[in-house]
């Protein structure tokens, strides 16, 4: 099982992940957490990362290109995967579908896009930010997460319904009957 979650920040990417991840037996693999770890621990990559990830802009591919594709090959072929938050750009999209066509059993076989309206992703990612501070969950920060998702992450939508592996969920329910509107669209494809 191979699994992609796209959705704007707040939408319940990194929720929904875990579950799935569980649930299907799978490894999750979170670009944003992986992010967030590297710069926890300074390493190179995360010295590079943080001021991207402070503004809520996205990271140079070849950065997360080289964190993701060891444990991503490993994932595929111990089981499978379950993706929140890369490929987050066409390009990134592209690179890895073609890496993919070069070895057998990692390309992606579902995309989940949840759906939620602009007021309940601000109203989630406020709670978060009183819960747990992370830095860019400020206003001005999720602004541009905003306007970042819009213009670079959005047209993947469009790359993947092309390909006819997109799952419309709406992702404006109690987690968990999004978890089961997600299972049911996934297990409908018979994977
Ligand atoms: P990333 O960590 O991916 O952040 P994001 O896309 O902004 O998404 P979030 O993690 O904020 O939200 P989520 O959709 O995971 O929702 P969650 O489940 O937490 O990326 C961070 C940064 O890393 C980027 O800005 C960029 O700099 C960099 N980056 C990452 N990937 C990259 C890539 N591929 N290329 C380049 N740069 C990259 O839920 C949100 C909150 O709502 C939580 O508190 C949760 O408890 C709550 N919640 C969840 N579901 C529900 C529900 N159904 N009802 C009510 N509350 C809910
Ligand atoms: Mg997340």
């Amino acid at each position: 099982m191979r699994l992609l979650l796209v959705a704007y920040p707040g939408a319940g990417k990194g929720t929904q992940a875990a579950k799935l991840a569980v649930h299907y037996g799978i490894a999750q693999l979170s670009s944003g957490e992986l992010l967030r770890a590297e710069v926890a621990r300074g390493t190179r990559i995360g010295k590079v990362a943080a001021d991207y990830l402070t503004r809520g802009d996205l990271v140079p591919d070849e950065l997360v290109f080289e964190m993701l594709s060891a444990p991503l090959l490993e994932a595929a072929s111990n089981g499978g995967y379950v993706l929140d938050g890369f490929p987050r750009t066409l390009r990134q999209a592209e690179v890895a579908y073609s890496v993919a066509q070069e070895i057998k059993d990692v390309e992606l076989q579902a995309v989940v896009y949840l759906r939620v309206s602009h007021d309940e992703l601000l109203k989630r990612l406020r709670t978060r930010a009183d819960r747990d501070g992370r830095t860019d969950d400020d206003e001005v920060t999720i602004a541009n997460r905003f306007k970042v998702f819009e213009t670079q992450t959005e047209p993947l939508l469009d790359f993947y319904s092309r390909r006819g592996i997109l799952l419309d969920i709406n992702g404006e329910q109690r987690v968990g009957d999004v978890f089961r509107d997600v299972t049911s669209a996934v297990d409908s494809l018979h994977i």
